[in-house]
């Protein structure tokens, strides 16, 4: 069976998804529904999003391979793997994961890899909000919206919507 490589991300209503290198909202649901759906899968991010869970796990993401993006020589103690190019780092996935690969950021990785995108698993927040980090404008022409779930009495709202590459 081929591997699915699948994007996941949470962002606002101006597609807003990080200030100064941390999440700009703490949505704990989010962070489960993460957990749930990347577990026991290979997930591929930059650098800074990686510096980004270090700070806030002081370890990369459990039970999962950690396939870290960086151009700069970067290295450290950590058992993850490191490609200085985003199509060594999927292939690299693709051949340890059983079914599916996650791209999880930030936002120079998504803006460089929805390309290779078949699915994509976003977290709407219903509000804008201030940031530094962006999702990239995308044709959404070109998905089909598979599955929804609003959560609209939550402060902030949110809606977890799953889209496949039509
Ligand atoms: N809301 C969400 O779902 C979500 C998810 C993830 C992250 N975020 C947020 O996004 C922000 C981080 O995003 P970001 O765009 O600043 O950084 P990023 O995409 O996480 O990482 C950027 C780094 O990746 C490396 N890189 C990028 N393109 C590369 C390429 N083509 N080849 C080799 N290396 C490459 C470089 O590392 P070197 O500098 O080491 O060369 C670059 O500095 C944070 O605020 C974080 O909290 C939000």
């Amino acid at each position: 069976m081929a591997v699915k490589t699948s994007l996941i991300v949470a962002m606002a209503q101006n597609k807003c998804i990080g200030k100064d290198n941390k999440m700009p909202w703490h949505i704990s649901d989010d962070l489960k529904h993460f957990k749930a759906l990347t577990t026991g899968h290979p997930v591929i991010m930059g650098r800074k999003t990686f510096d980004s869970i270090l700070g806030y796990l002081k370890k990369p993401l459990p039970q999962r391979r950690n396939i870290v993006i960086s151009r700069s020589g970067f290295k450290n103690e950590h058992n993850i793997s490191i490609f200085t190019n985003i199509s060594d780092a999927i292939n690299h996935g693709k051949s340890v994961a059983s079914d599916e690969i996650f791209i999880i950021g930030g936002a120079e990785i998504y803006t460089q890899s929805i390309q290779y995108a078949d699915k994509l698993y976003i977290t709407k927040v219903h509000k804008n909000v201030e940031g530094d980090a962006f999702f990239p404008e995308f044709n959404e022409d070109e998905w089909t919206e598979i599955e929804r779930t609003d959560h609209l009495s939550h402060e902030p709202p949110y809606s977890f919507i799953t889209l496949e590459r039509k």
